[in-house]
């Protein structure tokens, strides 16, 4: 067997083989069903104003990773603006990207907790619709991120109209009466990859430990290339995951310049409305 030449120890956002691995493992559209529920949403908010083509409709998609929400609207000549930290995400939705969709969307590099600085940048900076999608706001594993990021968001709201939603994935939430659960598959897994050829990946080792509210994530991931069974990358995951108690993140926007709304059932989430505190002054 040739050994290793790329060894890190990562996410699982950090190279090409672990996007396409997250692609194959993530939630998508038909197990979580939530773009049906953005496309009502959308169609509320629009009702709402009467866009223009100098002042259209924004949706910002925060933590965008491969495009999955986006790709997943009914119709998706909507000027988008998806924003992701990790540019391997963003290169393979910018490559998967077709049609209509390709004109109207912007795969930008930035944080969840620059908002503001991401929006300035662009064109039309006034955010119509916010989605911060399945669960990925547990990112914000740190002590005051999460708020940081509700004022982020409410600085990039349209004023009055605009709306945040924010997933709560019901496996992220702390229940002190329930055992966690965590998934570690027993043994060597075997996936095989969809985009490169003859590349499986081996995951292994599945560990998670909780520390107060932060879930810690690790298990070993082996890109190898079936045909000679050399190993292309060996990857040592390790991830920090918030986790919620209920409805926590409406106490914690009541210190933030976010408005809670209100809170919507999905089949494998909730999720939380924000709208920007009104100042008056607008
Ligand atoms: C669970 S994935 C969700 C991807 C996609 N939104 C979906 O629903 O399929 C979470 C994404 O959030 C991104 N992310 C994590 N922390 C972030 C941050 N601070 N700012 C921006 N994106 C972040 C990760 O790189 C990853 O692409």
């Amino acid at each position: 067997m040739t050994l290793t030449f790329e060894e890190q120890s990562s996410d699982l956002y950090s190279s090409p083989y672990l996007v396409d691995y997250y692609d194959l493992v993530a939630p998508n559209s038909r197990s979580v069903d939530d773009a049906s529920f953005y496309w009502e949403v959308y169609q509320k908010l629009f009702a709402l104003r009467s866009p223009t083509p100098e002042d259209p409709f924004v949706i910002l998609d925060v933590g965008t990773g491969t495009g999955r929400v986006l790709h997943g609207l009914e119709s998706n000549a909507i000027n988008s603006e998806c924003v992701d930290n990790a540019q391997h995400m963003l290169d393979k939705a910018e490559m998967i990207t077709t049609g209509i969709l390709k004109n109207c969307v912007s795969w930008v590099h930035g944080s969840a907790l620059n908002l503001r600085e991401v929006m300035d940048a662009r064109k039309h900076q006034k955010v119509d619709l916010l989605i911060f999608s399945i669960g990925s706001i547990s990112h914000l594993y740190e002590s005051g991120q999460p708020e940081e990021f509700l004022n982020q968001a409410s600085k990039v709201l349209r004023p009055r109209t605009g709306r945040a939603y924010v997933s709560i994935y019901d496996g992220s939430l702390l229940n002190p009466n329930k055992k966690i659960a965590f998934h570690q598959p027993q043994g060597v897994s075997e996936l095989k990859s969809a985009v490169f050829a003859s590349i499986v990946y081996r995951e292994s080792d599945h560990r998670g430990e909780l520390e107060g509210n932060v879930k810690f994530l690790k298990f070993e991931l082996e890109v190898v290339d079936s045909d000679n069974q050399s190993v292309v990358e060996t990857n040592h995951i390790s991830m920090k995951m918030r986790q919620w108690l209920d409805d926590e993140l409406i106490l914690l926007s009541s210190e933030t310049d976010a408005c809670f709304v209100e809170s919507v059932r999905g089949a494998h989430e909730t999720f939380y409305v924000f709208k920007a505190i009104e100042t008056g002054s607008e």
